[in-house]
């Protein structure tokens, strides 16, 4: 494991860590990160002191079509760390790497991967938490309103041991993964989530896409059913929930 007072990115410390062959299950940890990143290249805020910024290098025996399935499996093990933490929070997934405190985002993931040949060489899973800081210090200008587990508990939690939970609930779900398959995470990921048969929106570089949620494919796809009933197969996209009510 490597800590750092401050950094760029800790997943770009862990895809060089990846290329100089570090072995599966390293992890790197920043207190602050001045180049954060979230996915399609947007900014990750992440100022020092309150939240958790970290990077797990993996090397799946995978084939790269199914490496969406390593985000959902890290989702589920945030999600567990959270609940084991704060009994009672309405912590929950939102496809394809939100995680959510009600209708807020509270955390995201993002997976990066090396190929080689036709397999993943390895995987970067990049995890980052809002968790002590205030509301008044969010970032406001995000698609989906942000919060932090602070801002709607009102609890302070402790980094490390909250880190340290996530880390093994994400192990816990790895090692799922590895002895029951891509199926098993998929089913146990829809139990952490809120949007399956609710209205939804998604919106991508091809346009906007409007129905229902209905499940996740075998690859971790999402699959949309539209007004006219046909079914969508949505590859990754910006998702809004109408309501979770
Ligand atoms: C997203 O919701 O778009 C994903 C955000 C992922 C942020 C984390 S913080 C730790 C790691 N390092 C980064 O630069 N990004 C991820």
């Amino acid at each position: 494991m490597e800590l750092y007072k401050k950094t760029g990115s800790t997943n770009d410390i862990c895809l060089e860590l990846c290329r100089q062959q570090l072995p599966e299950g390293y992890v790197v940890i920043a207190d602050e990160q001045t180049g954060g990143r979230g996915r399609l290249g947007r900014r990750w805020i992440s100022p020092p002191g309150q939240n958790i910024y970290l990077s797990i290098l993996l090397r799946p025996d995978m084939q790269p079509n199914v490496a969406s399935i390593i985000t959902l499996m890290a989702s589920i093990g945030c999600i567990n760390a959270m609940k084991k933490l704060v009994p009672g929070i309405d912590a929950h997934i939102k496809w394809p790497n939100d995680l959510m405190i009600g209708a807020k985002k509270t955390g995201g993931i993002l997976t990066e991967s090396r190929i080689e040949g036709m397999k993943l060489s390895c995987a970067v899973v990049g995890i980052g938490l809002n968790v002590n800081i205030p509301g008044s210090e969010l970032p406001r200008d995000t698609i989906i309103p942000a919060t932090s587990i602070f801002a709607e508990t009102g609890i302070t939690l402790n980094r490390s041991e909250l880190a340290a939970a996530m880390l093994q609930e994400t192990d816990d779900c790895y090692t799922l993964l590895k002895a029951h398959g891509i199926k098993a995470v998929i089913e146990t990921w829809l139990l952490h989530t809120r949007m399956i048969g609710r209205h939804i929106t998604v919106s991508s570089a091809e346009g906007e896409t409007s129905g229902i949620a209905e499940g996740l494919d075998e690859e971790g796809r999402l699959i949309v059913r539209q007004q006219d009933n046909a079914l969508k197969t949505i590859l990754s996209g910006d998702i809004k929930v109408k309501s979770y009510d």
